[in-house]
């Protein structure tokens, strides 16, 4: 049976919408600014294969778990959780999924508006035409001036911030439609040309060799890939579970997801293709960091024909498409204060705005004035500056958590009549996703936690 249940802040027009609107959550900074980082961090090729893994195995069932739940309660997370909790009943305390993923929420939108201020600015900075003809070490100091600039940070997070706010109090419905028919296809065919210029550089199948031969991987790595896997599509936190609450009935599950799922992972391997052979053309190093992209791609754009437009073109919808992921990132909060506490979604969004803006205060300052002030976590990290433990806390430990629990919960405290009806798939399809989320997720999760923190 399929819940009968409605949205109070109303439905996708087409599933069409949806599946625009959950692929522009997941296609964002997650895939052209961290996956090429972290895979150069993490030593490349195994790094690559255990997140594509994590991907299809891990990734795949629980987003389907994650849009079901959403599907049938019908609220933002927190109540869809109570709700769900007491259809099945099962106990109350289930809400503090709901909430988890709400605190996650805030703090990776804390980080994700700064670096997505990073993209903004490298709009103009791209526009100004400096990167003509730039070398390696020029490109890099200019990124260098940036970041060590907290005032300037400062306000590209601002106006990031404000951004979404804006587009989430006017209701994530209105506008995003337009916004990411046309610009997601912009910014696959923008990264064909830098790929395309990639291979111009005598690299090309040295960045493949990199991302595609297996070689050594830290425990800490298995974590990354796997929080990650999380991470870039957008899940463990109440955004693809929101973003399910507003989905029509008949719409196909499995379907959308597959299709998600596999536009995601495209991105993030173009971006790889695009930026590694840049990396070694240029004497850079695969593992600089989060400045990586912006070190990287400016020289391609510096150097091939109309790179001024082209460059410019993809920092704005590299902006675009962090600008969608954002405004799925504060729905559950949104929503939730609307439903619990009243209020019409421009206060909502204005105060969830305001805290988050706050939070952000700390990354902006991570990379200058606080660059040499960490932080612990016993089990987990020693010394990291206040960016790098919030990316840590919630890619490597929030997300998974809660793709933990929300595996738990759809494959084993769900009656099987619910999901299936909700699900609606063939018969396959079904037994497959069920194996997948009640036992090879929820393992995979519990043994790569466990060896990360090296208790087992
Ligand atoms: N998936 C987004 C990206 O790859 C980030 C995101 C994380 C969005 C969590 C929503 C929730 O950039």
């Amino acid at each position: 049976m399929t819940s009968e249940r409605k949205s109070i802040h109303g439905q996708w027009s087409t599933r069409m919408m949806f599946i625009l609107a959950a692929t522009g959550s997941a296609v964002g900074l997650g895939n052209i600014w961290k996956f090429p980082y972290i895979t150069g961090e993490n030593g490349g090729g195994t790094f690559v294969l255990v997140y594509l893994l994590c991907i299809a195995l891990i990734g795949v069932p629980i987003m389907m778990a994650e849009i079901m739940l959403g599907r049938r309660g019908r609220q933002s997370p927190i109540n869809t959780m109570s709700t769900l909790a007491e259809d099945e009943k099962r106990n109350k305390r289930w809400v503090w999924l709901g909430w988890m993923g709400m605190v996650a929420g805030f703090l990776i939108l804390s980080y994700y508006s700064v670096i997505a201020g990073w993209a903004l600015s490298y709009i103009f900075r791209t526009a100004s035409g400096v990167f003509i003809g730039a070398t390696a070490e020029g490109v890099s100091s200019i990124f260098g001036d940036l970041v060590s600039d907290p005032e300037r940070l400062l306000a590209w997070h601002t106006i990031f911030m404000v951004m979404t706010t804006v587009v989430v109090s006017r209701g994530v419905k209105n506008g995003l439609e337009v916004a990411i028919r046309f610009l997601m296809p912009s910014l696959l065919v923008l990264l064909l040309m830098v790929v395309a210029y990639a291979m111009t550089t005598g690299h090309f199948m040295e960045g493949v060799r990199f991302m595609f031969t297996p070689g050594e991987i830290t425990q800490e790595g298995v974590l990354t890939a796997m929080g990650h896997a999380f991470f870039t599509l957008s899940l463990g936190m109440g955004a693809i579970m929101v973003y399910g609450s507003y989905l029509p009935r008949q719409t196909s599950i499995a379907k959308a997801t597959a299709f998600i799922a596999l536009a995601d992972t495209a991105v993030a391997l173009l971006a790889g293709l695009a930026i590694f052979p840049i990396v070694f053309a240029n004497g850079l190093m695969p593992g600089e960091g989060p400045g990586l992209i912006f070190k990287t791609l400016p020289i391609a754009f510096g150097q091939m024909e109309a790179g001024t437009l082209v460059g410019t073109a993809f920092f704005i919808l590299l902006t675009f498409a962090a600008w969608t992921s954002a405004i799925s990132i504060i729905e559950p909060a949104v929503a939730w204060l609307v439903e619990n506490k009243g209020v019409n979604r421009i206060y909502a969004s204005a105060w969830v705005g305001l805290v988050t803006w706050v939070l952000g205060l700390g990354t902006v300052f991570s990379f200058n004035i606080w660059s040499d002030k960490t932080w612990s976590i016993p089990y987990l990290f020693d010394d990291y500056t206040f960016f790098d433990t919030l990316d840590k806390l919630t890619s490597n430990v929030l997300l998974p958590l809660g793709g933990l629990f929300i595996a738990i919960f759809a494959g084993w405290l769900m009656r099987e009549s619910s999901s299936r009806g909700e699900l609606d798939s063939v018969g396959w399809v079904f037994r497959i996703w069920q194996i997948l989320l009640r036992f090879v997720a929820p393992i995979a999760v519990i043994i790569v936690f466990l060896k990360a923190v090296k208790i087992i």
